[in-house]
Order: C-alpha cells, then structure tokens, then sequence
C-alpha cells in the first residue's frame, strides 16, 4: 500500500511516500532554517507561510522521486497535532484538498507518534519496547505497546533538553538551531572538565520526569564564571554539557526497564543525533532501536509510515475529513492519542 505523507508541524515542510509502512521511497525535507536563524527561534508566522510556499513543490518532488503520481497513492496522511497552529493548518488542508481533489481516505497523525515510529522504518521493532523522545519540543520516556498506541511515563517539569541545548548555543553564540553544533564541537573534549549538575530528580513519583532549567541556568553560570577566571575551554565545556544533558535520559531508561522488565529500547527526536547520546544508548545492556539521522529529526517518512497500521487500524477519515488541526501536546497526560 502506497502512502503519502505530509509534516508541517514546525519549521520543516516535508512530504514523503513510503510502501506498506516499511519501504521508504522518498522523503523530502526542505528546512527553513536560514529564515529563522536570524531571530535565534522559529518565528510562527514565516514558518506558516514558507510552508505555503514550500508544500507542494515538496510533495511533487516525494511523488517524482518515488516514481508515482498522485492516482497510484492509496492513502494520504498528514500531522495534525501538536506544533504550531498555522504551520499545521497548512499542511492538515492541503491534505485535505488533495485528498479530496483523488478521492482517497486521510489519516491523522499524532506527530509524537509518528516520532516513536521512525526506527521501524529501518529495524524490526519488538513491543512493547520504552522510548525516549528528545527533541526541540518535548522530551518524553514512553513505553510503547504497538505501532500505534504509547503510554506517558515522563515528561519533563520544565524544558525540554533540545530547548537547552538550542539555549546554550545561542548564549555561545552558535546560532540556531545549535545542538548539532554542540555535537560538533565537542569533539575530544574533556566531559569532566566542568563540573555541572546532572538533574536525576529521584523521587519515587519523579523518577522518570525530566528537567532542563537548573542545567540551563547553572551551564551560563558556569560560562560566565569560567571566561572570567581564565578557565573557559570551549571543547571541553561543550564535552561536560552534553554528558549533563544526556546522562538523565540514559539513567531514566535503566531504570524504566528495571522496573517494567522491558528490555528493549528506541530513541527518536532531534536530540537522538546526538553522537554522545547515540553511544552511550548503544553500549546499554539492552537491545537498542536507533534509527538512522535523516530520520531522527522531523520527516514526513514517519508520518506516511505509521500512516500504514493507522489505516489498518481503521483510523482514517473519508471525504470530507471533519477533523482539525489541534496545537495542544497531550490531551491526556497518559498516553499519545491520535484522535481525529
Ligand atoms: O525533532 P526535531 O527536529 O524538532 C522538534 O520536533 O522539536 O528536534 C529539533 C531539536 C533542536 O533542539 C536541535 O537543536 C536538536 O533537536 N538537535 C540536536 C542535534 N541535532 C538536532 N541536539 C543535540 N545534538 C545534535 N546532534
Ligand atoms: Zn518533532
């Protein structure tokens, strides 16, 4: 079954078309990062209209790429919730319109969702396996139970780590989006060079929260401090952040699979290209799910992915495709819905 995919939840305008949920045939991502760099953040009202600008010679180039035309497509499905309101309005109805212009049923997807789905685009996964979710937006420990139904063990009290990650670098003056730079420059660094607080919150009902402010806050206190005794070494500042910032999540899912005797793991979200995330994720006694980069951040091969057991699901809508755009992450704290 042949599935197009739409993602316009942020400042990505994606489109993709993925076979059977498995075989990814195109995915095109055209990023819009130059326009927003500028403002150090997404900037809501260019980000909509780029993606008016953006989406269908996107979706042309998925479908050109693929080797199919818009009449071989059986299904169309698209993010509707949560990110932004307007990048997502535009994406949910020109869906819509092409949906409705062939005749063919929509599915709705739960961008958060579609995330935890990424890695069964490349691996078989076994469920229910846990996942952690990191990325500009969220960063969430899931146990996820099939392709298409994920329980909420913990989110974060404050930040997200992405957005700590994206903070720091602006504050090093990087530009944004900066993990990646982070990464990158932190290349050979001393990871314990400086020392920074490692935020484990283990209370019995917090174990499995996460939070991102006191790193933050102690992080430029910390940079400040250092430049001005003479101590600032970049590399190794840029080491000693990312093992703060990524020590958590990895404990987090230690100790998640000690207690639901789960021992099978994924990762997804920007944050999951991380090189000292992904390493210390593999060398876990566990069996670990990681998928390749280009699907790690936002991508439509997700979304036209789990489009597939969606459908099989039955959780599709016909012409004319009542259901909205909704900005909201959690209609329920518990699990991911994906109710249209
Ligand atoms: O999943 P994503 O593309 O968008 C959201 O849904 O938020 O994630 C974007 C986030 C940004 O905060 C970005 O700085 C971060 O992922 N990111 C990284 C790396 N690559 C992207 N953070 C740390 N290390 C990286 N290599
Ligand atoms: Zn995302």
């Amino acid at each position: 079954m042949l599935i197009l995919g739409i993602e316009t939840s942020c400042d990505d305008t994606c489109a993709s078309v993925v076979e059977d949920g498995k075989r990814v045939l195109s995915n095109i991502v055209q990023s819009q990062d130059e326009y927003h760099r500028h403002f150090s953040g997404i900037v809501p009202e260019i980000a909509s209209r780029k993606h008016i600008q953006n989406l269908l010679p996107v979706v042309d180039l998925a479908l050109s790429k693929a080797g199919v035309d818009l009449r071989q497509i059986e299904a169309l499905a698209v993010t509707h919730k949560p990110g932004l309101i307007g990048s997502l309005l535009v994406g949910l109805q020109t869906a819509k319109a092409l949906a409705y212009a062939s005749n063919k049923p929509l599915v709705g997807v739960n961008h958060l969702l579609a995330h935890t789905y990424a890695p069964a685009l490349t691996q078989e996964l076994v469920y229910p396996h846990l996942s952690l979710l990191v990325s500009g937006g969220h960063t969430l420990l899931l146990k996820v139970a099939s392709p298409i139904n994920a329980t909420i063990l913990g989110s974060t009290l404050d930040d997200s780590c992405g957005e700590c990650f994206d903070k720091i670098a602006k504050y090093l003056g990087f530009g944004f989006p900066g993990g990646e730079l982070i990464d990158k420059k932190s290349l050979g660094g001393n990871e314990n060079a400086f020392q920074l607080p490692v935020s484990f919150l283990k209370k019995d009902e917090r174990r499995y929260q996460f939070s991102y402010s006191g790193l933050k806050t102690a992080a430029i206190l910390s940079i400040n401090q250092s430049k001005k005794d003479g101590s600032w070494n970049e590399n190794d500042f840029l080491a000693s952040f990312q093992k703060a910032a990524v020590t958590p999540l990895v404990q987090k899912i230690i100790w998640a699979a000690e207690e639901t005797g789960i021992s099978h793991v994924s990762i997804c979200g920007g944050v999951a290209k991380n090189r000292f995330f992904r390493e210390a994720v593999s060398k876990l006694p566990l069996k670990t799910f990681i998928p390749p980069m280009e699907l790690c951040a936002d991508n439509a091969a997700m979304v036209a992915g789990i489009g597939h057991p969606l459908y099989l699901n039955k959780s599709f809508s016909s012409p004319p495709y009542s259901f909205s755009a909704d900005a909201s992450s959690f209609k329920n704290k518990s699990f991911l819905d994906n109710n249209c």
